[in-house]
């Protein structure tokens, strides 16, 4: 037995590593293991959020969209930028950079913290210790007084759609591609197949995504959904829906054989991107004797307070229930490591905003309005859209709305619905009034600055209670 810890995490991803850097900062001494191997061969903090998720997708969603700025919205603006040159390439080496030194950040974060980086595979025993495979084989024991288990998730395969690692792909290849394919088929209209689809046809590719389900983001609010998918359609992206894929073949190109409600259909691509969901990372996290339990899903079964069935281990991020965001996973970290120090912890599961990077963006809080029917909540709602403040016109970003959902007799906000342009900014005022049980009337009676993007969600707030000033 070498080194004993008071936390040892297993897991450097945002749930994990804002964990440990919280532990260290109460006093406790902590590790983390992770096996994480970025492309280039070294080991990389981070998770999937900073190496092949959030952070690399958001880099090329912000290049793909100043190059669409560019060639094709600002001459509205009286711009006019003539031979713009797309290179893929030096794109994505830039991409790699954002990765590189925000990962090499949390390397020197680990360091200012004096947090050890146990560079492998960890494995939980028995009475709390934690086995770490090096990769060359070499391993080692280390005692714990306790032991988070942040291990993440990893994308679902589908049989239909085997990954080739050229020409079918899931979400880590679509960061990668050289160039822009000509024609991108996408296997799944969720977040990623929407985020992904975007960034390559802003870029050039004529995208189609097939999509099992009949309905579009059914857990996001319908009528912000529809006014999101309209928008998606004028710019191109082809959904198809009720797609059952049966196989793809590659040759040059991938055929994609699928089935919809008008019978036997076929695709042709020159690359697909499965993106189907992620499934938890529990394989050889822990050993029978350690005696964690499941829960049905799969996912490691944990309270609201993320404590597993044994005592002093605890779960966090996309390893447990709830959304696989990197917000919610840090906050369970957060909550996990004061709980551990003695101290209160709390994570909030009613206002975890989410985000869909599209463009416009699409972001809400809290419940919808199909939620809440079914649940025989009453309710009253306001809508307010972009295209009727004077900062959307200005900035020739007028396309959707702002929806707020209140109780219909206590005028608690429920839910907050924004598909537009800074909808992933403009979401934080709202889960603001949300976490202090704000009424609508308590939005409706705040100044908002005049000419902003933020006058949609006071107007809407107006709205609940029919007095918007700039609605006809
Ligand atoms: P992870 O980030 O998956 O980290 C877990 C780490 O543990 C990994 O490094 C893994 O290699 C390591 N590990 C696993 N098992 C072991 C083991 N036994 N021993 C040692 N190490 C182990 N979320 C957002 O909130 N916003 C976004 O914009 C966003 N964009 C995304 C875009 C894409 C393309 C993808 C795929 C995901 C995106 N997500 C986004 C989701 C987000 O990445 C996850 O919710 C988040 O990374 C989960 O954090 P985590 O710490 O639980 O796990
Ligand atoms: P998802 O659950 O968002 O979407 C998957 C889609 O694929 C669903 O619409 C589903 O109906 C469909 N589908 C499932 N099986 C199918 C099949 N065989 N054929 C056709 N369609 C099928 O999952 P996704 O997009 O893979 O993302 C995984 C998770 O990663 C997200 O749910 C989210 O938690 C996280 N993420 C968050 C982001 C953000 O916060 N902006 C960005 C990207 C990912």
């Amino acid at each position: 037995m070498s080194k004993h810890y008071d936390v040892i995490v297993i897991g450097g991803g945002p749930a994990g590593y804002v964990g440990a850097i919280r532990a260290a900062q109460l006093g406790l001494s902590t590790a983390v293991v992770d096996n994480f191997i970025y492309k280039d061969g070294e080991p990389s903090l981070g998770g999937t959020c900073l190496n092949v998720g959030c952070i690399p997708s958001k880099a090329l969603l912000d290049s793909s969209e100043q190059y669409h700025k560019v060639k094709h919205t600002l001459s509205a603006h009286g711009i006019k930028a003539k031979d713009v040159e797309l290179d893929v390439k030096e794109m994505i080496k830039r991409k790699d950079k954002v990765v590189k030194d925000l990962t090499g950040g949390i390397a020197q974060l680990f360091k200012a913290n004096k947090i050890d980086w146990l560079k492998g595979h960890g494995k939980l025993l028995d009475n709390k210790q934690v086995q770490v495979t090096g990769q060359k084989g070499e391993q080692e024991t280390y005692q714990a007084e306790n032991v988070i288990l942040a291990p993440g998730s990893r994308p679902i395969d589908i049989e239909a759609a085997p990954l080739d690692g050229d020409r079918i792909v899931n979400s880590d290849g679509a960061l990668d591609f050289d160039d822009v394919p000509k024609r991108l088929g996408i296997i799944g209209a969720g977040v990623i197949g929407l985020e992904m689809g975007s960034v390559w046809s802003r870029l050039g590719s004529k995208v189609v995504l097939l999509e099992a389900q009949d309905q579009f983001l059914p857990t996001v609010d319908q009528r912000v959904a529809k006014s999101a998918q309209a928008e998606f359609k004028k710019q191109g992206l082809d959904i198809r829906f009720g797609a059952r894929v049966t196989n793809a073949k590659t040759a040059k190109n991938v055929t994609v054989h699928y089935e919809d409600k008008d019978g036997k259909q076929s695709l042709q691509v020159d690359k697909l991107i499965v993106c189907v969901g992620r499934r938890p990372n529990t394989g050889d996290l822990f050993s029978e004797d350690a005696n964690l339990l499941l829960d049905e899903r799969g996912f490691v079964n944990v309270n609201e307070q993320c404590e597993t069935n044994l005592p002093g281990v605890y779960a966090i991020g996309d390893v447990v229930r709830g959304p696989m965001l990197a917000h919610k996973g840090s906050e369970e970290g957060v909550m996990v490591a004061e709980l551990i120090a003695g101290g209160n912890g709390h994570v909030n599961y009613d206002t975890i905003p989410w985000v869909i990077y599209t463009h416009p963006e699409i972001a809400w809080v809290g419940r919808t309005e199909q939620s809440l029917k079914s649940a025989g909540i009453p309710f009253k709602s306001g809508t307010f859209n972009f295209g009727a403040t004077g900062r959307a016109r200005a900035m020739e970003e007028t396309a959707g709305m702002v929806k707020i959902i209140a109780h219909a007799e206590t005028d608690r906000i429920l839910g907050v619905h924004i598909v537009g342009p800074q909808a992933s900014e403009l979401i934080a005022e709202a889960v603001v009034a949300m976490e202090f049980h704000a009424s609508s009337e308590d939005l409706a009676r705040i100044i908002h600055a005049h000419p902003t993007l933020s006058e949609a969600v006071h107007e809407a707030a107006l709205s609940v209670s029919k007095r918007a000033i700039h609605k006809a």
